[in-house]
């Protein structure tokens, strides 16, 4: 391959990318990673970090591929190899034990046991490295992981959709459509699609009883991730979320309720009924009344059991749950939808 046109690296860049966004909220805090070994300017073997504790995508590549390593093909990823033993051993030793001459890599990886020793491990063996290609879309497609990597919390987002006027309610409380189908297509492409988790309040369950998950971008075929249903968590201190939620019917193990770890005797009854459907109760203490966002945070960022923790959250609500992270001063970036 006359390989070092740059747009040649973006291109394969991209390529990785899209095949470790496959991976996305299956890998729990974890990054999301796709490789790809190119030759001749044609990609001639591709995988990516399929989920959490499983194999890296360079090192699942390189496991999978048994053909000959030219010295001219090069491996892309989009996340420096790792070189610590962790949940699976380094990439850096997968990588120099297969014969790979040249790597081509997307970002660094903010994991301080790697943080810039995978290239140098690379480089040390005598591998030609080059990057860090397209680093500000890499970093941004793993803002999660950069953000739980650096900050210690999920990467936040907050979105609300206002009239004109600035309503996002009927007076009353009851259920006001504000975006149109347009809005809805681009949310779900570009909002639900992207984060691992939609977080709304009990109230908003109660009120406009929404699905929260990704039907508009599927329907319109616009995203690359069939079926992709992010976590959908509800704050509900006291579970009075009704049992005939929409969220409780439809897909309910990606359904997560956080609530009090100081239940009343029918909340206790309410919980075991959730247990029993496959929806997940995650309870944490109330502090004055409320949840502390930085609780909120560590539970649902941290591993435990088979969940996996998550790396990004889309808060959408309501106006009180909006108010508890806006006051936490957690947010990252904030998008308003303005209808009609
Ligand atoms: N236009 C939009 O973008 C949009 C989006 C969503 C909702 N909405 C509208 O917003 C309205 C609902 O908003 P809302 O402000 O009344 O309610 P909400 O934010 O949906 O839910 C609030 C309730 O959730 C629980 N909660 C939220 N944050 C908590 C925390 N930090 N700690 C503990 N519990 C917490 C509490 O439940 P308890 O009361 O049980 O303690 C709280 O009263 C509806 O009218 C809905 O249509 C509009």
């Amino acid at each position: 391959m006359n390989s070092s046109s740059i747009s040649d690296h973006e291109t394969s860049m991209q390529r990785c990318m899209e095949l470790a966004s496959r991976g996305r909220k299956n890998v729990g805090n974890g990054a999301m990673v796709g490789a790809v070994l190119v030759r001749e300017n044609k990609i001639i073997a591709q995988d990516w970090h399929r989920e959490f504790g499983s194999a890296h995508a360079e090192s699942g590549l390189l496991n999978s591929f048994t053909g000959r390593i030219e010295p001219e093909d090069i491996l892309y990823v989009n996340l420096e190899p790792c070189c610590h033993q962790g949940k699976t051993p380094p990439c850096t030793y997968a990588v120099i034990s297969r014969g790979i001459k040249r790597v081509c890599f997307g970002m660094l990886d903010p994991d301080e046991r790697v943080a810039g020793k995978g290239i140098e491990t690379l480089r040390s063996a005598g591998i030609e490295v080059i990057g860090p290609i397209a680093r500000a879309s890499c970093e941004y497609f793993n803002r999660g992981y950069v953000s739980l990597r650096r900050t210690g919390r999920p990467w936040i987002t907050i979105k609300e959709a206002r009239t004109r006027s600035g309503m996002i309610s009927h007076d009353d409380g009851s259920t006001l459509k504000i975006t149109d189908e347009e809005q809805d297509v681009w949310s779900h492409t570009f909002l639900r699609s992207c984060h691992d988790g939609i977080l709304v309040g009990v109230e908003t369950i109660v009120r406009d009883n929404p699905f929260l998950n990704t039907r508009f971008a599927q329907r319109n075929d616009l995203t690359k991730v069939k079926n992709y249903q992010p976590w959908r968590i509800i704050l509900d201190p006291s579970l009075r979320i009704p049992t005939s939620a929409n969220v409780l019917m439809h897909s309910r193990g990606d359904t997560i309720v956080v609530t009090s770890d100081a239940l009343s005797e029918g909340g206790r009854v309410a919980e075991d009924a959730l247990h029993d459907w496959g929806v997940r109760v995650m309870q944490i203490p109330l502090r004055e009344g409320s949840f502390a966002i930085p609780d909120i945070l560590r539970l649902l960022s941290t591993p435990r059991d088979d969940f996996h923790g998550l790396s990004s959250l889309l808060v959408e609500g309501g106006e009180r749950t909006w108010k508890g992270f806006r006051s936490s001063g957690f947010i990252d970036e904030m998008v308003s939808l303005i209808g009609a």
